[in-house]
């Protein structure tokens, strides 16, 4: 099948990329030229891995190609993926302006019928207000064209994004007319072989569906940091209650891991548009309001356990952080729990040394340059060489790198053996034995 993918970030290049190694032909269009003139040289814009390897290839067999022009590309193909960002709002709803202008310039190209579909992730009611748009244009334009607008939400996990996107759970559509779902059932055929796994459903519903499941998984992590924190006024360890419940087949272990707060493009913002789409048609969702301020507050758990620790002024004190990405398996740090607690330890006067295993450059972008001039901020190669004459290392991704570390050349380095786990990787006795001070979550 041939098909246009609108925005090639995350979703939109793993999708592209995915739909060709199935054999369709894809043509991924983004307004950043440099971002496609990389692409065409394959080189990519994000860490995802095993990515690069399947875009170069199709790039190379004519199945993956890459425009800034929407136009020529929609030429080709008659199903058009809108996959933009939909970023926070200053109100907390999610801003549709990529969405819409999108949409109106699919409008202004349109020439025969097509499926425009929705994969950026979008309040219940914006596959209307796409289909407005796009049918405004073809008004302005004086010509009838048909064309149905279909949800088809992204499920996938970065860093296990290719095999979420190739081997789904399942596959939601929202579409409302047969000729819809027929092209949809034919696009997805070649990644549901085993069993079916598109579940059709309304428009609204699908779009519904997405903000319910990333609020669900949210809430489960809110849930567990809750229960950490009272764990930890008990003097119970959390990590023997995750394991009991989460060997309740009703619970599961999923999802159920207390840390210093959920991060990432998703989580956060989707949590925050649906309180907000929720409390514009008169319900205050008070859950999902405690499940994001459990967030907020979780997100400096790390840093109000050092100063409690070590004192409000940390001027003079240096510090080891250990991970800088949301999560293990990507570079990126959108609303990452490293970017609070490094924020917070340079405003109270410290300095701070940090590696990350592939996001070194991303923290270049993310952090002022001026902490980088000054020292205040230094990004090293290697993670033991973060650990040279600080006051304390703190663990804040879960790289499996970091997992079983070699604890004395790490007290070796350390000016102090202080460490202040935020993903509860260590054995609180292993490495108090081995003569450390240790913080973890809820233990
Ligand atoms: N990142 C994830 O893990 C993930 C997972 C599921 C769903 N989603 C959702 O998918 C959507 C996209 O997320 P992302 O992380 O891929 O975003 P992203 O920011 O990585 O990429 C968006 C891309 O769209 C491009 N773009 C913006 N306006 C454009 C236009 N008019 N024409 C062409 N390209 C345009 C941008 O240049 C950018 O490259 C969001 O709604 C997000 O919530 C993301």
């Amino acid at each position: 099948m041939k098909i246009t993918m609108i925005g090639t970030g995350y979703v939109g290049l793993v999708s592209g990329a995915c739909f060709s190694e199935m054999g369709s032909r894809v043509t991924c269009v983004d307004v950043d030229e440099k971002k496609i003139e990389n692409l065409k040289q394959g080189i990519l814009p994000i860490y995802e891995p095993g990515l690069e390897a399947m875009v170069v290839q199709n790039h190379a067999e004519g199945l993956l190609d890459f425009s800034t022009s929407l136009a020529r590309a929609m030429k080709t193909s008659s199903i058009y993926f809108i996959a933009v960002g939909t970023p926070q709002g200053e109100d907390g709803s999610a801003d549709l302006t990529y969405v819409i202008t999108v949409a109106a310039e699919i409008g202004k190209n349109l020439d025969k019928y097509a499926v425009i579909v929705d994969k950026s992730t979008v309040p219940v009611g914006t596959a209307d207000k796409v289909r407005a748009t796009i049918q405004k244009e073809l008004d302005l334009r004086g010509v009838d064209i048909g064309f149905d607008v279909v949800s088809n939400p992204e499920f996938l996990k970065e860093g296990a994004a290719l095999n979420d996107f190739m081997k789904p759970d399942r596959i939601i559509v929202g579409a409302d007319t047969e000729s819809a779902r027929k092209v949809m059932k034919r696009l997805y055929a070649p990644f549901s072989r085993n069993r079916d796994k598109v579940i059709f459903m309304s428009v609204r519903d699908a779009e519904m569906t997405k903000y319910a499941a990333n609020s669900m998984l949210a809430t489960k992590i809110s849930f567990m940091n809750e229960v950490a924190n009272i764990c930890e006024r008990l003097g119970v360890d959390v990590e023997n209650v995750r394991k009991g419940i989460g060997s309740d087949a009703r619970i599961g272990y999923s999802f159920i891991y207390p840390g210093c707060g959920y991060g990432g493009s998703c989580f956060p913002k989707d949590v925050k548009a649906l309180i907000r789409t929720s409390a514009e048609n008169g319900f205050e969702p008070d859950l999902l309001n405690a499940v994001e301020r459990r967030n907020e507050l979780q997100k400096l758990w790390l840093f109000q356990k050092i100063i409690h620790r070590l004192g409000e002024d940390l001027t003079g004190r240096s510090f080891a952080v250990w991970g800088l990405s949301f999560k293990p398996g990507t570079d990126d740090m959108r609303e990452a729990s490293s970017v609070v607690l490094i924020n917070k330890l340079i405003e109270a006067g410290a300095v701070v040394r940090a590696y990350d295993p592939v996001a070194m450059a991303e923290a270049g972008r993310v952090f002022p340059h001026a902490w980088f001039d000054d020292g205040r901020l230094v990004l090293v190669d290697q993670s033991y060489e973060a650990l040279d004459g600080v006051d304390a290392m703190v663990l804040v991704t879960e790289w499996k790198t970091f997992r079983q570390p070699d604890f004395n050349d790490m007290k070796a380095r350390m000016a102090k053996p202080l460490i202040f786990d935020g993903r509860n990787q260590y054995d609180p006795e292993e490495v108090r034995d081995l003569g450390f001070e240790y913080f973890g979550i809820g233990r």
